[in-house]
């Protein structure tokens, strides 16, 4: 897992360490890292922790043959490090905080997962999940590096699962929906100037449901995690639909919900 040190990807590290999964986590922090690791290792199970940052190939290469050293096999990828990026008008953005946001949230999870797939092809199984974001699935002014990063990560999972097929290789987007996190607490300090009341309200009320929002994205994880949902391969799929999906699993059309544009038939 990437960037397990806090937050959502924490959280997830503590549903899979639960369930009997050894992990290994990473972020640029030793500190947390280090207290993430006692928690998760808490449930039982072992815990390789190792500070990198994932916008550096050579330090994503040593993190996966660390992580296959210790471990032998890579079951799971949870592609989830990610940062906010600069929030304000593109034009008034610092471009190097503009890049910095490609280079980890889209670039950290083109490394790790270039370099874990030729295990998962060689042992014929594995899932891998990325983490979507606001702005992947529609536009989100005010955070333009984070939204196009995001939606990248959304058509790499869709190319990825077209040259996957019959590999018993799966990928998924997942959108987790917003959650009270340092991420969330960031962009309501830095974007008070410029978010509207409403979304800063919307932010503010997060803070009250953050039980049900990891509940809802455990539920969603394990599903994808035990039932490998081949018809949603490829997808991004958001958190709250979970229950509908597993209705109409079978009934999703091949190419529906993909990115698609307007006034093309094909
Ligand atoms: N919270 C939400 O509402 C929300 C909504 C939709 C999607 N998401 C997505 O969910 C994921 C997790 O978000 P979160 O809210 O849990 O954020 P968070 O609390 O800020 O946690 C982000 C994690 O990623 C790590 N990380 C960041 N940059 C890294 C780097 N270059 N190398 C290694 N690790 C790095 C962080 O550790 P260090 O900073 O110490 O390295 C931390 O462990 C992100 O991909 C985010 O875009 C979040």
């Amino acid at each position: 897992m990437t960037g397990a040190s806090k937050g959502i990807g924490l959280k997830i590290a503590h549903i899979l360490a639960e369930k009997g999964y050894n992990i290994v986590i990473c972020s640029r922090n030793s500190a947390e890292l280090k207290v993430a690791q006692t928690s998760i290792e808490s449930f039982g199970v072992k815990c390789l922790a190792l500070r990198l940052d994932i916008s550096n190939y050579l330090q994503c290469k040593s993190f996966v043959e660390k992580a296959i050293k210790r471990f032998r096999k890579i079951d799971l990828l949870v592609n989830n490090a990610g940062i906010q990026g600069p929030i304000g008008n593109f034009w008034q953005n610092d471009l190097k905080k503009w890049k910095e946001t490609i280079d980890i949230n889209l670039m950290g999870t083109i490394y790790i997962s270039h370099l874990v797939l030729p295990y998962m092809l060689k042992q014929k199984s594995g899932t891998i999940i990325n983490l979507a974001g606001g702005g992947a699935a529609y536009s989100r002014p005010f955070y333009s590096a984070y939204s196009c990063s995001k939606t990248a990560l959304v058509r790499f999972t869709e190319t990825l699962n077209q040259e996957l097929k019959g590999k018993n290789v799966l990928v998924f987007s997942v959108a987790p929906g917003a959650i009270w996190t340092n991420m969330t607490k960031t962009a309501l300090k830095s974007g008070a100037k410029i978010l509207d009341k409403r979304s800063i309200n919307e932010l503010e009320l997060l803070r009250k449901a953050t039980d049900l929002a990891f509940y809802k994205l455990e539920k969603l994880f394990m599903y994808l995690i035990d039932k490998k949902p081949k018809a949603l391969s490829g997808k991004l799929i958001h958190v709250n639909e979970i229950e509908d999906i597993k209705k109409m699993k079978n009934k999703i059309k091949e190419d529906s919900g993909l990115l698609r544009r307007v006034g093309y038939k094909s």
